[in-house]
């Protein structure tokens, strides 16, 4: 008797997706200048997914050998129920790793309950220690808050927190070094992001605030000492080991360093959207399938497996021209 296989969801590239990303809101409690413009305007709870048709769709994914799930935003944990979604997708069969993405503002009082929830480890954005560079560049947050936001979660004790900052030239790239100091300080990973051109923003030029991963790496170097490293964490990272320390430096770099020929993620929207590529608008409207046959598992699944004949081979961002994408990051959570 041949063992069962278990299924697998492969591109046309040959690509194994085995990485879900779910936006659970398009909410959040800050406005960054790369990501939102200043008047948004939010989807109507008809639009959106209930928790439970998330957990249906997450069900359906870790059933076609997902093994990794982050749940992003907008600010996930805003959403009323996040986290009891969390401890009911976290006992999912077959999922190893539940992650997070979020911007800090609720960590205080959370980090311990997601903990307990079954949350592996938390990517925290932080793209300046200034506190009134950070009001600008978030127009809503508050530093001190999501400091103390990062301080209770490496309490809690999840595995390797991740710090996440884009860097926008003039704007936060002299502080490459104050922000692996602390990330060093705290015991913390951290990453640099290059900006990508989703959505249109009014505050500044992408092209002009175009940073690379390499001005970064050299700046850096003046300071610290840059072992390369092998480590992933299944993501678009680049590491390295910031030589003496636990700490690991990331670079995320879709303008200088393309990644997509090893691309292992979809994402979900909080409409139901099954995206295949955060750079192109290719997807599917899986809340119409389960919606309009609700509790057919096989259709799900088998709307699921056909999606993946249209994943796109990679994005085709372009910070020189108008964004083409005109869908914001809040949609996706990057
Ligand atoms: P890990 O899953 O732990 O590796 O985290 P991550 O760094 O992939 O996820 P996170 O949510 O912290 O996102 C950090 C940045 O990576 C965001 O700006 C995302 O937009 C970007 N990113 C993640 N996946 C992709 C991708 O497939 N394509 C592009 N262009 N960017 C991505
Ligand atoms: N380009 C790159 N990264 C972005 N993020 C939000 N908008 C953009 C953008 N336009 C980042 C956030 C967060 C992560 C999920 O995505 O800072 O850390
Ligand atoms: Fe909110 Fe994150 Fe977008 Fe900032 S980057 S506005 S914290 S969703």
């Amino acid at each position: 008797m041949t063992a069962a296989v278990a299924p697998q969801l492969i591109d046309r590239f040959g690509r194994t997706v085995d990485y879900l990303r779910i936006s659970i809101t398009d909410r959040c409690d800050f406005r960054c200048v790369y990501c939102m413009a200043e008047d948004m305007v939010f989807l109507p709870r008809a639009q959106i997914l209930s928790l439970e048709e998330i957990y249906t769709l997450a069900q359906a994914f870790t059933e076609l050998g997902v093994k990794k799930i982050r749940i992003t935003g907008g600010e996930p944990l805003v959403r009323k129920g996040a986290l009891e979604l969390l401890q009911s997708i976290g006992r999912l069969h077959g999922l190893q790793e539940l992650v997070l993405t979020t911007n800090g503002s609720q960590l205080e009082s959370m980090a311990v309950a997601l903990q307990a929830a079954g949350v592996k480890r938390v990517n925290i954005s932080l793209d300046t220690l200034d506190a009134d560079k950070f009001k600008a560049i978030t127009r809503t947050g508050d530093l001190a808050q999501v400091i103390k936001g990062i301080k209770a979660a490496t309490a809690a004790g999840f595995e390797r927190i991740k710090l996440n900052a884009v860097i926008l030239k003039n704007r936060n790239h002299q502080e490459v070094c104050d922000l692996v100091g602390f990330a060093v300080e705290q015991g913390v990973d951290i990453s640099f992001i290059e900006e990508m051109p989703l959505g249109v923003v009014a505050q500044h030029n992408r092209s002009d605030a175009y940073y690379s991963s390499d001005s970064i790496k050299a700046d850096l170097a003046q300071a610290f000492a840059l072992l390369p490293s092998t480590a992933t964490t299944g993501g678009p990272s680049k590491y390295f080991q910031i030589a003496g320390t636990d700490t690991r430096v990331g670079f995320i770099s879709p303008h200088s360093t393309n990644f997509c020929s090893t691309c292992n993620r979809v994402r979900l929207t909080v409409e139901g959207r099954l995206l295949l590529c955060l750079g192109n608008e290719h997807s599917v409207d899986l809340k119409q399938v389960l919606r309009t046959s609700p509790g057919d598992g096989a259709a799900l699944q088998q709307a699921i497996i056909e999606a993946m004949q249209i994943k796109p081979e990679k994005h085709e961002f372009n910070i020189h021209e108008q964004p083409v994408i005109l869908r914001y990051m809040n949609m996706t959570g990057g």
